[in-house]
């Protein structure tokens, strides 16, 4: 869906590994942006009037036919234009210069030289910087107009420019935090060369959603189906500021939850909470427990736990009818990951809402969120006065408990690992751990063993706990939780959770292990 916007930059995307952060290093600049897929036609983008346009890195090489690429006309404009690698060579390619595979390619930190001529990029830089480079192809022969800005020891060409035509390009990466100076550079092209104004705050996109959302839906009525994870319950406040009561959110406990959760969840958004929307929560437990009875099998418990819960929601559906449009928590991160860029609405594959497109009889989908990056999403949720408890939460698998059992699953079970989790939750916080870990749980071994409990001989489970420092969920280091927080809470795990009488911390990094158990 379109946003109300008076100043963007739109960054065009060539498929490059780090087009996440140009989107993202323009925000810290205060201006906002939008990305755009390369196939993004002309007129579209004369129709969004932006202030300026980067292009951004790609895989391919500009010289070979079918290679991403854009028309002249987008140079000719007005508009200032900022190519980054693939988007500098795409640059002098199109306007008439050449680019070549170089003799070695330049990978990692790199020493720049600038060239003594004025720049606006580089107002009052030191003479050299340290700069991510990464590229196969070099710029041999500039475009007409052009004068070369940087250079490096093997690259001819680091930067150029055409000052008059505004146009800049650069070989290496700005938005890479190795990059020296790298955020000036991207605030000199956003503020000084397309003198964006630099007032923009998250708060404003919040605001300027939830009028775009109003006068697009109107009267019409619309479906959220709500996890109760950080992405879907912000979509849904901004929506039911919009709207109001004409937002129906459903919310599907699957039993698999973490403790009080799904109450958590009732009270922000349940009759009583302060958001005028219509909320339904399904008590599914039972539902889920009798399919899940005896199967050990990871995958199968996944299955089964996506299968159900879309089995809910379609009866929820049924009995609530056509509705005009459906909301999806997608963000941008999300967008990536399915591989179209930032070109289409995509679906996201959660199992919580994973197929519900085919389910609910809808006119159109809305994704407030599609443009941002998931630190983004939280502060528009605390903008939007969601509490802290919801908004800062941790991630949580979409099968819940159910990939932290190992093992069939019971109800009983359940209840040892929210106990047990609670527990360590309570004892991270008390010793002001809360926020030093990016992600902590307790989960259920299918491990029984003998212990002593009094004067009794037990035969109970174990119960590990895991905890990890980590940026992006790919790899991930243990937390080094100091021994005395481990014993309190192994102490009260074995004292207050029944049927447990072991308690293991796991020291395992990912990889080789990963994060949650199945
Ligand atoms: P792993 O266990 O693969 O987890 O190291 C990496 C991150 O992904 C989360 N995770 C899931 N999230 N459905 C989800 O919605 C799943 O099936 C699932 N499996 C893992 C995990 O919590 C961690 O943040």
């Amino acid at each position: 869906m379109n946003t109300i916007q008076q100043e963007k930059v739109i960054v065009i995307d060539f498929g490059g590994q780090y087009n996440q952060l140009v989107a993202r290093r323009v925000r810290e600049c205060q201006v906002y942006c939008e990305i755009w897929s390369y196939k993004t036609p002309l007129d579209k983008i004369r129709e969004m009037n932006p202030k300026g346009i980067i292009l951004t890195g790609g895989p391919n090489s500009v010289y070979l036919e079918g290679a991403a690429s854009a028309p002249k006309e987008l140079f000719e404009m007005g508009i200032p234009v900022l190519g980054l690698c693939y988007g500098a060579q795409l640059m002098m390619h199109v306007l008439g210069g050449k680019v070549e595979r170089a003799p070695e390619r330049e990978y990692g930190r790199t020493k720049v030289i600038l060239d003594p001529v004025p720049s606006p990029l580089y107002e009052r830089f030191p003479s050299t910087m340290t700069c991510w480079m990464s590229h196969n192809d070099y710029i041999s022969q500039l475009a007409p107009g052009f004068e070369v800005t940087a250079h490096t020891d093997n690259c001819p060409v680091a930067s150029a420019q055409c000052v008059e035509k505004n146009l800049y390009a650069i070989q290496y990466h700005p938005e890479v935090l190795h990059t020296e100076f790298g955020k000036q550079i991207l605030s000199h092209f956003v503020l000084d060369v397309c003198e964006c104004a630099g007032d923009w705050r998250m708060d404003d996109f919040a605001e300027q959603q939830i009028e775009a959302i109003r006068s697009k839906v109107g009267s019409g009525k619309v479906l959220c189906a709500l996890s109760g994870g950080v992405d879907s319950s912000v979509a849904a406040v901004l929506l039911s500021r919009a709207v109001g009561k004409n937002l129906t959110c459903v919310f599907v406990d699957h039993g698999l939850l973490r403790k009080d959760e799904g109450d958590l969840v009732e009270s922000v958004f349940g009759n009583d909470g302060p958001y005028d929307l219509n909320f339904i929560r399904i008590n599914a437990q039972d539902r889920f427990y009798v399919r899940l009875a005896g199967v050990t099998e990871p995958e199968r418990k996944r299955r089964i736990i996506g299968e159900e819960f879309i089995r809910v929601f379609e009866e929820v559906a049924h009995q609530i009818g056509a509705v005009d449009y459906l909301v999806q928590g997608t963000i941008y991160p999300d967008v990536v990951e399915s591989g179209l860029g930032g070109e289409s609405a995509v679906i996201k594959s959660h199992h919580n809402v994973g197929g519900l497109p085919d389910l609910v009889d809808f006119k159109e989908i809305i994704e407030p969120l599609r443009d941002l990056f998931k630190d983004e999403v939280r502060k528009v949720g605390l903008h939007l006065g969601i509490p802290e408890d919801l908004v800062l939460r941790q991630p949580f698998p979409g099968p819940g408990l159910g990939i932290r059992i190992i093992g069939d699953i019971t109800a009983e079970k359940v209840k040892m690992v929210q106990n047990a989790d609670a527990i360590f939750r309570e004892e991270m916080k008390e010793a002001g751990l809360e926020r030093g870990a990016d992600q902590y749980f307790a989960a259920l071994t299918n491990v029984r063993s003998v212990g002593v409990m009094g004067d009794e001989r037990t035969y109970d489970y174990a119960i590990a706990l895991r905890s990890v420092n980590t940026v992006d969920f790919m790899t991930a280091d243990v937390t080094e939780i100091p021994y005395s927080v481990l014993k309190k809470v192994m102490t009260r795990i074995v004292n207050e959770v029944d049927h447990v009488n072991r308690v293991f911390y796991d020291i395992t990094s990912k990889p080789p292990g990963t994060i949650e158990y199945e």
